[in-house]
């Protein structure tokens, strides 16, 4: 550093030294000559006014009235004399002091006579200047003619160039010196202070006592740096606190899962193969908002859980493009690097015009399968259009997961949802080597109900193209197997939860998914701190309350919305010290309201917590807020931590994340989980207080249960739900799914022929 200041200095000086010093040479110049015209200038009028004079005594060669002239005129300033030559340059008259200053005859004086024409110039006399200014007189006549010599000391201007050289010289030193002590001091405050105050930091860092915040002045040039060191603290932090929790485990005796573990456990299960997740929905879509374009992270329990997976595996995740500015920020391939500001894995795009969404997605996959899955009374809708657009659009993503596999050898395929029923045959077809699972996420209907659907055949047909179908529990499983066992000529080995067809075999078994669980488990939220952010919360919301609820859904008719206002209004009925005091929140993300019965279904959602609020509601609270849009996943945690209870209360769910959300989100070990018995989740959160959604009646009464709870009742069923969540989270089950998946034994061509045909021989017996 040391070094560097002085290299810097010495450049500065060096620098500094050089500009000034041409610019001042230029300077000394200009003046040097501005000095000299000027007495040139007043050596030509003292030579005119002099000539009249002097030519009517020079006809009369009155030597003794020329001396009087040249005397009289010889005091001006800065002359050094006058002198008068005949036509043969004998001296005719010269004012005194001359001939000592002036020895000889300088040779313009010659010139000016053969040229008759005036000459100058500037003589060295004895070491001093001498200007020397001639003037033929009587030019034209040889008689009579001379030559008036006016001299003028120029001693003055070298004088007058020192000095400003001499003047010069110490400003130059002045700026010298200030420049570089500025930058000197620029440098120890700006640069070298920030330095060596992040340098303590990066020490800090290292022994991990350092704060998340760069010690950085905010200005432009550090703020990039500055904004990469804190995301590199931020990892790092991150890694050193998974570093600390798995020693903690390990040294605990338990096994739990770690993304970390994660992507150890499936990078080992892969070897040289690589992880490819297709789903719909895209973990990132970029929507155009006004000018600018942003990208959203769409509200799908899917994404949550899929999301952490390939954050700890560098896989591709192929998915449908629907975000209106998706186009513009793919590269030629349609794949871009996700997340935006930390790429960890790919996303692959795939178009879809807007025929295709409407008969797949909208049509096919929401109104036919997710009603026909769910039991919510929503009757399911079969058009043979959209089940063509359903066909055509699982071949377009087949088509695109093949171009992503390339030449990967045995990749591992995991297929999400309902919207891909066909995608494992289509895979499995052109690349038997692939090992692919699919995942159901939503619930499998009783046979009697998914024999309603006019494609039964060809969407279990395409299903068991899978090496393994998982589903989130085992009546899920049991319900698909019953189906497949009504529908199609096949062997189900019920033993192993199996079915055998065609020589291939499929796997059965459930799942159950989760959510990743808060790296900052051990750091308990302080209560005071919680009820601040709560009670500014409300402030927010323009409600005062004493006890806070929250439901947090996609408007969708199997969530039993409409079910909980109802359950809340009969609380207040019921218990009326809770109206003023009990306030209901409500996240409402509006979904898939192209869909007549979502977009009706939003509007009725709306206007029955208004009619409860009408009821109720006074100048300073109301009963319900409802919050009609998509929440980012950091925002819901704030309502998370600000509630006394969360509901659950769809109809039916395949297993329902929000349920899990909440659960994971109080490290304060407060709150109570009302759960409907028809959510998969169910299965696992024994803790929560269970209730029958359409039971309007008991769960109001969940409600009053939750608020009046006793303390420690409340903290040790969180204690054991969050112990829960924390074993049985989104890790393990990706490591479960990807180890089944991986130890599925892939059949040779061979055997995949003898196999068939020995099928086909035993169905036929
Ligand atoms: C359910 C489905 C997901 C889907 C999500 C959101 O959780 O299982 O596949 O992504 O709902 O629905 P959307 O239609 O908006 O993707």
């Amino acid at each position: 550093m040391r070094l560097f200041s002085l290299r810097l200095i010495v450049s500065l000086i060096v620098a500094i030294t050089l500009v000034s010093v041409l610019s001042v040479y230029n300077q000394v110049r200009g003046e040097r000559r501005a000095l000299r015209g000027d007495l040139e200038r007043r050596a030509a009028v003292l030579a005119d006014s002099l000539a009249g004079n002097v030519q009517p005594n020079l006809d009369t060669r009155s030597s003794k009235k020329l001396q009087q002239i040249v005397e009289r005129f010889s005091n001006r300033e800065h002359l050094a004399g006058i002198a008068v030559f005949d036509e043969k340059l004998q001296l005719l008259a010269q004012s005194a002091g001359l001939s000592d200053r002036m020895q000889g005859r300088p040779a313009v004086i010659m010139q000016a006579m053969t040229s008759k024409q005036r000459q100058s110039a500037f003589v060295n006399a004895n070491g001093q200047s001498l200007y020397v200014y001639v003037v033929p007189l009587n030019p034209e006549a040889y008689e009579n003619s001379g030559v008036l010599v006016i001299v003028h000391d120029a001693r003055y201007i070298q004088a007058q160039t020192n000095r400003l050289w001499r003047e010069t010289f110490f400003r130059v030193l002045v700026q010298v010196f200030l420049i570089v002590l500025i930058t000197v001091l620029i440098v120890r405050w700006s640069i070298a202070g920030p330095i060596s105050r992040v340098s303590q930091w990066l020490r800090a860092l290292r022994v991990g006592r350092a704060e998340a915040s760069v010690p950085m002045p905010d200005f432009d040039l550090l703020r990039p740096l500055a904004r990469e060191m804190s995301s590199i603290a931020q990892s790092l932090a991150a890694a050193r606190s998974a570093a600390e929790r798995e020693a903690q485990l390990r040294q605990d005796a338990e096994s739990s899962w770690t993304s970390e573990r994660l992507s150890v456990h499936v990078r080992s299960k892969l070897g040289n193969s690589r992880l490819f997740i297709v789903s719909n929905r895209e973990p990132y879509s970029h929507v155009r908002s006004g000018k600018t374009v942003q990208c959203v992270v769409p509200a799908s329990g899917l994404v949550t859980a899929l999301e952490p997976i390939l954050r700890a595996c560098d896989g591709t995740w192929i998915a449908h493009g629907s975000g209106d500015a998706d186009r513009e920020t793919v590269d030629v391939n349609d794949r871009l690097p996700v997340p935006p500001d930390e790429p960890r894995y790919t996303l692959r795009r795939v178009w879809l015009t807007k025929e295709e969404e409407e008969g797949y997605y909208y049509g096919f996959s929401n109104e036919g399968l997710w009603p026909l899955c769910h039991i919510a009374h929503t009757r399911p809708l079969f058009r043979a259009a959209d089940w063509d657009d359903y066909r055509k659009a699982n071949i377009k993503f087949a088509d695109a997961v093949l171009e992503e596999m390339g030449s990967t050898n045995n990749p591992v395929v995991l297929v999400q949802d309902y919207h891909f029923a066909l995608l494992p045959r289509l895979i499995k077809k052109k690349r038997p080597d692939a090992r692919v699972a699919i995942f159901w996420h939503i619930p499998w209907p009783n046979p009697e109900a998914f024999a309603i659907c006019p494609w039964q055949r060809e969407l279990l047909d395409g299903l068991l193209g899978a090496d393994v179908i998982g589903f989130h529990i085992q009546a899920h499983c049991s319900n698909f197997l019953q189906s497949v066992d009504r529908t199609l000529e096949c062997r189900i080995d019920w033993e192993h939860s199996a079915v055998n067809r065609q020589g291939h075999r499929t796997i059965i078994k459930p799942f159950p998914i989760s959510v990743e669980f808060p790296a900052n488990q051990n750091l308990t939220s302080k209560p005071n701190s919680i009820y601040l952010d709560r009670v500014a919360l409300l402030r927010e919301l323009g409600v005062d309350a004493m006890f806070v609820g929250v439901g947090v859904d996609r408007v969708d008719y199997t969530k039993g919305i409409q079910e909980r206002f109802l359950a809340i209004e009969r609380m207040l009925e019921k218990r009326p010290t809770y109206q003023g005091r009990f306030v209901f929140i409500q996240i409402g993300a509006p979904s898939r309201t192209h869909i007549k019965r979502y977009h009706d279904l939003l509007a009725d959602v709306e206007a029955e917590a208004e009619r409860i609020n009408w009821r109720f509601q006074t100048s300073t609270w109301k009963p319900i807020v409802f919050l009609k849009r998509h929440f980012g996943h950091s925002e819901i945690m704030r309502y998370y931590r600000a509630a006394d209870l969360c509901m659950v209360t769809a109809l039916h769910d395949g297993m329902n994340l929000v349920a899990k959300e909440f659960i994971a989100a109080r490290d304060d070990e407060q709150g109570v989980l009302i759960l409907s018995r028809f959510t998969g989740a169910a299965r696992e959160l024994l803790d929560a207080v269970m209730v029958n959604p359409y039971d309007i009646e008991s769960t109001a009464d969940a409600v009053c249960q939750a608020l009046e709870m006793a303390p420690e009742e409340r903290c040790s069923r969180m204690l054991r739900l969050r112990k829960m969540v924390r074993e049985q989270n989104i890790y393990r089950w990706a490591g479960n799914l990807v180890t089944d998946l991986c130890e599925v034994r892939l059949q040779t061509a061979d055997e995949h022929g003898s196999r068939a045909q020995a099928q086909a021989a035993s169905l036929g017996d």
